[in-house]
């Protein structure tokens, strides 16, 4: 744990890309799209947004980083601290690439730090996975790589690190898209052939990522479980995803609750396949998509969130 000199904790938080496909509220992947944060002991809570969300996000005690702050240290026993928190957001809100997630780890990350690191990461875990509502984005923000989440009445996850290369390009949408109001898109059942489906593509998924086989992964994003009834509030959901298969993406899928949308590129080494995806976002930028921002070539985050010195 860094404690500064000055009182403060500074961390790093990666954001996250959610489900990739057939891992519904299980898979995430930590991206190399950070969110700054760095907090100092006060009286009250006040917190200064610059970057993704300035204007918008709340600079009070409802902001999601001092709330997890406030909720880390009533785990602790020490209910009544506050902060002064400033955020650097690299992370666009509300586009389905876990920036509440990482302000959710970011501030249990600062609230640890200051605490001297009296919880611990597999408690700052439970506690994220509470104050998100489920675990997939907390858990790829918290340990980095690929992660795989479950349930064992306390929830659970594995971190496993892509085999060879993996990068990303996320198409992100001009407009955000609220995870509750995506959330009620899905149906409460589901035909037993499409749960089917979704499991052989799931376990091909993680032998795609962790063996490094492009072509395990591309069959291994196809998915029945939430992408066929998001697609509602996200028409141009299957138009993006050709766009980035013929531009060169190995597969892809919807990010999260949507509505951006991503590309996977495998290729031997992290390098390679940053180049790789640095090439597609040159081909998918020219075609210029409505409603969506220039894409973004991204790298794993295979550390997940830090304190800095
Ligand atoms: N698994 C969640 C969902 C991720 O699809 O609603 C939200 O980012």
């Amino acid at each position: 744990v860094t404690v500064r000199v000055s009182g403060s904790v500074t961390a790093r938080v990666p954001a996250s890309t959610a489900n990739l496909g057939s891992g519904y509220d299980s898979f995430g992947l930590a991206l190399a799209l950070y969110d700054d944060f760095e907090a100092w002991p006060a009286d009250s809570w006040s917190v200064e947004v610059d970057g993704e969300g300035a204007g918008s996000l709340s600079t009070g005690p409802r902001n999601r980083v001092a709330q997890a702050m406030a909720a880390a240290f009533a785990a602790a026993g020490d209910a009544g601290r506050a902060a002064r928190i400033r955020c650097e957001n690299g992370v666009p809100t509300g586009r389905g690439l876990g920036s509440s997630s990482a302000a959710i780890v970011g501030g249990l990350v600062l609230a640890d730090g200051l605490l001297g690191g009296a919880l611990g990461e597999e408690r700052l875990f439970e506690l994220a996975v509470e104050l998100e509502g489920h675990p997939d984005n907390v858990a790829a923000a918290l340990f980095g790589g690929f992660t795989v989440c479950w349930d064992d009445g306390e929830p659970k996850a594995a971190r496993l690190q892509p085999g060879g290369g993996l990068a990303v390009v996320a198409v992100v949408s001009e407009r955000p898209l609220s995870t509750a109001s995506a959330r009620k898109l899905l149906p409460e059942d589901v035909p037993h052939s499409d749960a089917a489906f979704n499991v052989g593509r799931a376990g091909l998924l993680v032998a795609g990522i962790t063996l490094g086989r492009p072509d395990l992964t591309g069959p291994g994003l196809g998915d029945r479980l939430h992408e066929p009834y998001r697609a509602g509030a996200v028409p141009d959901f299957d138009a993006v995803c050709d766009v980035l298969i013929d531009a060169g993406a190995d597969g892809a899928a919807l990010s999260g609750a949507g509505p951006t949308v991503v590309g996977f590129v495998q290729e031997p080494d992290d390098d390679a396949a940053f180049a790789r995806a640095e090439e597609i976002a040159s081909l998918v930028v020219a075609r210029s998509l409505p409603g969506r921002r220039a894409p973004l070539a991204l790298r794993v985050d295979r550390e997940g969130a830090r304190l800095l010195a």
